[in-house]
């Protein structure tokens, strides 16, 4: 298992370019088994969950061809339709394969998901639409056996925005018959994302962004060419860094119009910011304030940022309340940031920092991706020795080369191979 080796205290400077988002990406290579032929996705980031999904539709019959960050998919023979335990047992978000393999075969057999690291995650917001849609489903051995002999609209109602939830309904909708309503649905730039790839494949979406999507079934979809958009998460990790390390840094082709409540809370908290077509750069300030976020569905304060905007707080001027709303259990990095002595106190959902002079460097252990990253982010700024931060496999599923693109902009920063 590899480790991350940091030793702290070097400003960051220089320019980064993102690779494309994680999440964007997972939803657009599942698209395209709605339809047979060759599909071309750009931007595809090199990770783990890349290669999960890639594996699990290569058992489908599906073919892969990468080039750069080019990913051309086959779909013509798909002769499969189980998406088997091993394999999603290592990533939930597998799910994502039971629309289009509806929408395609009518068929689709899937592990159930179970809980993680962060939370319980249940899936069954997705199970409730599909069932409104005509698919009969019953829990097999702890898989999720679909069926159905043709997908139908239907109005739908989430009780929690869903992000995987919407992106899966939009997949079985769009070969369905008549029209489907989802209210009450995700508006991330993922989901707009999937839904221009939808489009470019003949599919009628209105309304993605907002929290009312309307989808017109079609009778013939075609093979799709997307771009991915880029990972707002790993843009807002890199912002975190700069202000940690009173850096200096341009973000390259970073959509700032995805990272509204991050930049507003940035700018909170001392970091100067400037936007350009390109991208944005944000410099650090001398003194970082100390600044309150709640985890909100977008657009307000991402989850997938809320364990890296702690480690900044660990060292800002006074306390800062940290809420997160999204999942039960996304404090585990908690532990670990008190071992650098970091002063938190959680009560509920809700962590109380109170900001120190310093971060002391320590061996940590990474226990989930975004928790992994908030645990680089303090080893950057960590002093008296080095921060090892084991486990790091999490981190290597959702960030592409984090440690390399650190070593950039001047971190001391390696991994080591164990
Ligand atoms: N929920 C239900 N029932 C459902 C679905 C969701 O109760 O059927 C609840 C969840 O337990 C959670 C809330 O609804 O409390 C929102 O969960 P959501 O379904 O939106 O999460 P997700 O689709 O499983 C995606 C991202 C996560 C990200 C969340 C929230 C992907 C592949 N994953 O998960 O990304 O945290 O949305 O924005 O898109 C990550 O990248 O590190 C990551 C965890």
């Amino acid at each position: 298992m590899d480790k991350i080796i940091i030793k702290g205290g070097k400003s960051l400077h220089g320019t980064v370019r993102l690779s494309g988002a994680k999440n964007a990406a997972l939803p657009a290579i599942a698209a395209s088994i709605l339809t047979g032929g060759a599909h071309q996705l750009q931007g595809i980031p090199k990770l783990k969950d890349i290669q999960t999904i890639k594996l699990i539709m290569s058992k489908l019959g599906v073919s892969f061809q990468e080039q750069g960050t080019d990913l051309a998919i086959n779909t013509d023979d798909i002769n499969e339709y189980e998406a088997s335990y091993d394999l999603v047992r290592t990533m939930r978000a597998s799910i994502l394969l039971l629309g289009p393999l509806l929408a395609r075969l009518g068929r689709a057999k899937i592990s159930m998901p179970g809980g993680c690291a962060i939370g319980a995650r249940p899936v069954n917001l997705h199970l409730k639409a599909l069932a409104m849609m005509g698919v009969d489903m019953h829990l097999d051995h702890g898989y999720i056996n679909a069926q159905t002999k043709r997908l139908k609209g239907a109005d739908i109602f989430f009780d929690i925005p869903t992000v995987t939830g919407t992106e899966n309904i939009m997949m079985a909708a769009v070969k369905a018959d008549g029209r489907t309503v989802l209210k009450n649905a995700a508006r991330e730039p993922e989901i707009g994302n999937l839904a221009d790839m939808l489009r470019n494949m003949g599919a009628q979406i209105q309304g993605d962004g907002s929290d009312t999507i309307i989808i017109e079934g079609v009778n013939d979809l075609y093979p799709a060419r997307q771009s991915i958009i880029p990972d707002r998460i790993e843009a807002g990790t890199f912002m975190i860094a700069s202000a940690m390390t009173r850096g200096d840094i341009m973000i390259e082709g970073c959509r700032p119009d995805h990272l509204s409540a991050v930049i507003e809370k940035l700018k909170a908290v001392g970091a100067k910011i400037n936007i350009f077509d390109h991208g944005l750069v944000i410099k650090g300030p001398d003194r970082l304030h100390s600044v309150d976020i709640k985890t909100m569905p977008f657009p307000g304060f991402p989850t997938d940022l809320q364990a890296q905007f702690m480690a900044l707080m660990c060292i800002a001027d006074g306390s800062s309340i940290i809420k997160e709303t999204i999942f039960e259990n996304r404090f585990i990095h908690v532990s670990e940031l008190k071992r650098m002595g970091a002063d938190i106190a959680i009560n509920g959902n809700q962590a109380l920092v109170r900001g120190q002079d310093r971060l002391l460097a320590a061996p940590v252990m990474a226990t989930d991706l975004r928790a992994s990253a908030s645990l680089i982010l303090a080893g950057l700024v960590a002093v008296d020795g080095r921060t090892e931060v084991s486990r790091i496999y999490h981190l290597d599923r959702g960030y592409e080369a984090l440690e390399e693109k650190f070593r950039a902009l001047g971190a001391d920063i390696r991994r080591e191979k164990v």
